[in-house]
């Protein structure tokens, strides 16, 4: 019996339709290297959490201020995912509602802003996330969007560039945080420039989140007003948001999430980030994520020594971005290389690079993250082999029976690392 055929008995049966496609997707995620940035594989405590009955309850408001009646038992759960929270990132107090980072970040929006405020944040095709002010997301069509981005020869952050900006153009709110910026930000430098204008400090952690809890990328929690995250991305929990700060300003933007942004809160998801955060604060957690980094040098590098160029020329944290258009003659387009790393049984993203000239939905590059492969227990020997193999993928240029011979491969070395202690549903 596996982990899966345990949790599975009755929907097999009941709804067989969704039974089969769960099962089809363990297999996908089994067989397969997932190298995108943002996931993760969660274990099977957080999975029981969030599987468990608790998805029964209505608990709209906060603990001891509920507007339904029964929540005695959804009060400790919430109260322990928030000390568990705040001990884990050394914070005053948090709010663990969220839905996703998504809703994280509008609430924090409109705790402080009001629509037609203007907010400065780092543009999507530069690294930022959409709710960092695209045109197409509610940041870039309720608040006037000052976007920043990187210095056009490093592809690093550019404090200068972000200080001239933020005095010429007053935006409320600094926004910082990234979802395609291999380096460390520097929240101390930011949060600085944001008190010299006496202006608001958002960080979204959401992709650095496991890093800044483990201590191994510098926490922004000293300097921001709030600091959202994800809590499924490098934390390694269920998919959900986290809201971070002291305790004079919790009151502001807990009203914003209930009632201003969402009903209920899903206990059952609550339940398993409280599990996350009790599993982050292990001393295993530490040693996952210096495995984490590890892992994503070693590719780096071996990507770059087989002549594969990288935004940045490398890597500080958990991903790193590929420049396919100053690989050989430049002609491989991100969408090419996505889709035949998938034939070969390798899921990447294509990725804006920063001097991008393709679209977003062809775009000249890939992004690669370690996460979910150290989770299975991948190290610098597997690092090597995986390197090989985009190289492989990208110079078969698409050929079917190359990418099924890699694809075998790939599936033979997942079956030496296991999801859940299986090796086949
Ligand atoms: C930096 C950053 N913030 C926020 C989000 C949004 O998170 P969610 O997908 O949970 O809404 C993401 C997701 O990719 C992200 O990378």
């Amino acid at each position: 019996m596996t982990i899966l055929q345990n949790f599975h008995t009755n929907l097999k049966t009941k709804d067989p339709a969704i039974y089969d496609a769960i099962h089809r997707e363990f297999n996908r995620e089994e067989e397969g290297l997932e190298l995108i940035a943002s996931e993760n594989y969660v274990s099977t405590a957080v999975l029981e959490a969030q599987g468990s009955i608790l998805t029964n309850k209505y608990a709209e408001g906060y603990p001891s201020k509920r507007y339904y009646g029964g929540c005695e038992f959804i009060d400790q759960i919430e109260n322990l995912a928030i000390d568990r929270a705040c001990r884990l990132f050394g914070a005053e107090t948090a709010n663990v509602q969220p839905h996703s980072g998504s809703q994280a970040n509008m609430a924090t929006y409109l705790a402080l802003l009001s629509p037609g405020d203007a907010f400065a944040g780092m543009s999507l095709n530069q690294g930022g996330h959409l709710t960092h002010g695209s045109p197409a997301n509610f940041s870039g069509k309720l608040f006037k969007v000052i976007s920043y981005g990187l210095n056009p020869k490093t592809h690093r952050l550019d404090y200068d560039q972000i200080r001239d900006l933020i005095r010429k153009e007053k935006p409320k709110v600094l926004v910082a945080g990234a979802s395609a910026y291999p380096r460390i930000i520097d929240f101390e430098i930011l949060g600085t420039l944001a008190q010299e204008a006496s202006i608001d400090f958002v960080v979204d952690m959401a992709h650095i989140a496991g890093l800044v809890a483990a201590g191994l990328h510098p926490s922004p929690i000293p300097f921001a007003t709030y600091t959202t995250s994800t809590t499924h991305k490098t934390l390694r929990g269920p998919r959900g948001g986290l809201i971070l700060c002291r305790s004079d300003r919790i009151k502001a933007v807990n009203s914003q999430i209930f009632p201003g942004i969402q009903g209920g809160p899903l206990m059952h998801v609550i339940a398993a980030k409280a599990v996350a955060f009790s599993e982050a604060l292990s001393p295993s957690f530490l040693e996952y994520q210096k495995a984490t980094l590890s892992n994503a040098k070693k590719l780096a590098q071996e990507l770059m020594e087989q002549g594969l160029p990288l935004i940045t020329g490398g890597t500080d944290t958990h991903l790193m971005l590929a420049d396919l258009s100053l690989w050989k003659d430049g002609s491989i387009t991100g969408k090419e290389a996505e889709a035949w790393l998938d034939r070969a049984g390798i899921t990447v993203n294509k990725n804006t690079v920063p001097h991008e000239k393709r679209s977003p939905f062809i775009t000249s590059g890939i992004r690669i993250g370690v996460p979910a492969i150290t989770t299975r227990g991948m190290g610098s020997e597997e690092m090597k082999k995986i390197a090989t193999w985009i190289i492989q993928v990208l110079e078969s240029k698409g050929d079917q029976s190359q990418l099924q011979k890699i694809r075998m491969d790939v599936k033979a070395l997942c079956s030496e690392f296991p999801l859940y202690g299986s090796s086949k549903v």
